[in-house]
Parts: C-alpha cells; structure tokens; sequence
C-alpha cells in the first residue's frame, strides 16, 4: 500500500497551533491540513451543522488519500468526532481513522490535577456539548470539571486583538468566572485550538500555582503514542516532511492570518467543499 499523508482538519486557523506541535514532535511525516475558514466558526453552530461540515471535509481528506485524519478542533471533536468513528467510518472507509483532541486532553489533565477539580476554558459550542465532562467522567469519575464559556476570544484572535488591552477585558472577566466556579481548580484546559495566543494574558489573571495546559504538546505526545500502539496505521503514513494547506476560503487571507497560529508564512491552496 502507497503511504499518505497525515490530514489535519480543523474549521480555520486555529489547528495551525496543533499543526506546529506535530511538525515540532514528528517533523519526518508529512501532512495535509485542511481549514474550513468559508464557514468558520463552527464554536456557535448547532450539533447537526457541524457534524455535516466536518464529515464533508473528513471525506475530502480521505479522497486526497490520507489514511489517518486527527480533528484538530475542539468544535469538531465534541459534536462530530464519535458519530463518524461509530457510524460514517465503517461504510465510508473501514480501514482509515479519525482522531479528536478531547481524549488525549481530558487523559493529561485528569492525571495532572491533585485538588481534583479542573478547569475548562472553550468555545461555547464546546461547553454545550458536555464532552469534556463526558470523557472525564469515564477516566476520572472523581474529578470534577468547571466549565466556561469565552464566546469573544476566537474573533479577538481573529482580529488580530489578543495582545491589545481590550482583549484583557474579556480575558479577566471569563478567567474569574471559571474561578468562582471552581475554588480549587488547580488545572486549566484551554480547550479551542486558538486559546494558546491569548496564554500570556490568561497567566496574568490566574493564581501562579494553577496549571495551564495548551492541547499543542500534549496531542502531538499522544500521536507519538498511538502509532507505538498502531504499527499498521503508522506503516500507512508517508515520511518526506511535505507539509501542504488548503483553505476553503481565500487564500490570501488565509495565507496572511496563518503566521500568527503557525508561526511562519505559508502558501495555501484553495479548495471547494459542499
Ligand atoms: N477551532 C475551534 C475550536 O477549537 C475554534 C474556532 C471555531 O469556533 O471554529 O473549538
């Protein structure tokens, strides 16, 4: 069997971060990464329309030939993920696989808290799904999960607002409300992928002591780990360090706004997707 690509889907910029962690912890694969930014975000969406959006773009990836597709998006993790492993991927393609960002997550930070009680900052399309609770409770029945919504924090990193002072505002005030929720929270999550870029500011309204956890490192590590557990999948992906992007929206803009989730410029191919 031809070896293929690793796809990296998520609904815009936001898996760049993720993205950066795999290249930095597995640089010899290569990877496809596939933004959906015509109908990004998907944190406000309903259930139904994100698991159609993301089915759609997991069967373009698989039709470019990847035989493994991670779902660098919280979003998409929490509304789509379980409905495609279960149902979509045993008629559609049986022997690929689609990967989520909660579980590895929820594993790492179930093992870090000592207080047992966590902290979850994300998209409210998250927040409503219960993922995060759902999957610490099968694995830590004795932790306890605060949750929070921060519905401004995508557009200001969107906006390229993260480092201003109108960004602290938003900032604080959904930082002390998961703190009210929770007065031992001694671990935080920053569950949507575009978190990582407000971190400094996030810090600064913390208590030193609390952990904070960007999901970048830890899903790369878990990666590492599942093909350790999965030789056959790992034989399947293909080893030239070729990194590819498509966009579902202009590539201009998308070419300008991936540095700052990247780190570094890219040249992006449009695609069409429905
Ligand atoms: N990538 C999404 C997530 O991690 C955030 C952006 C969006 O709402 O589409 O939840």
């Amino acid at each position: 069997m031809k070896q293929q690509p690793i796809g990296v889907f998520d609904s815009g910029y936001g898996g760049l971060t993720i993205l950066k962690a795999f290249i930095d912890t597995l640089p010899q694969y290569d990877y496809l990464y596939l933004g959906d930014n015509a109908r990004s975000p998907y944190g406000p969406r309903s259930f139904e329309t994100v698991y159609r959006y993301t089915l759609q773009c997991v069967k373009w990836l698989f039709a470019q030939n990847c035989p493994l597709v991670i779902l660098a998006c919280n979003t998409a993790s929490a509304k789509a993920l379980r409905t495609i492993q279960q149902v979509d991927l045993p008629l559609i393609n049986p022997q690929n696989r689609v990967l989520g960002v909660i579980r590895p997550t929820t594993e790492k930070m179930g093992a870090l808290t000592a207080t047992k009680e966590v902290g979850i900052l994300a998209t409210a399309g998250t927040v409503l799904s219960g993922s995060y609770l759902i999957e610490t409770e099968k694995f830590y029945p004795d932790v306890k999960v605060y949750q929070e919504a921060c519905p401004m924090w995508v557009p200001l990193v969107e906006n390229n607002e993260y480092e201003s002072s109108g960004a602290d505002y938003f900032v604080e005030k959904n930082v002390n409300n998961l703190l009210a929720k929770g007065e031992h929270i001694d671990t935080v999550l920053l569950a949507c992928t575009h978190y990582p870029l407000l971190k400094n500011k996030i810090k600064k309204y913390l208590p030193p002591e609390v952990n904070l956890l960007s999901q970048g490192e830890i899903v790369a590590n878990s990666l590492v780990d599942y093909f350790k557990r999965h030789p056959e999948m790992e034989s399947r992906c293909s080893k030239q360090g070729v990194v590819k992007f498509y966009t579902t929206d202009s590539t201009g803009d998308f070419d300008d706004h991936a540095a700052t989730f990247f780190g570094k410029s890219i040249h992006s191919e449009h695609v069409s997707i429905e």
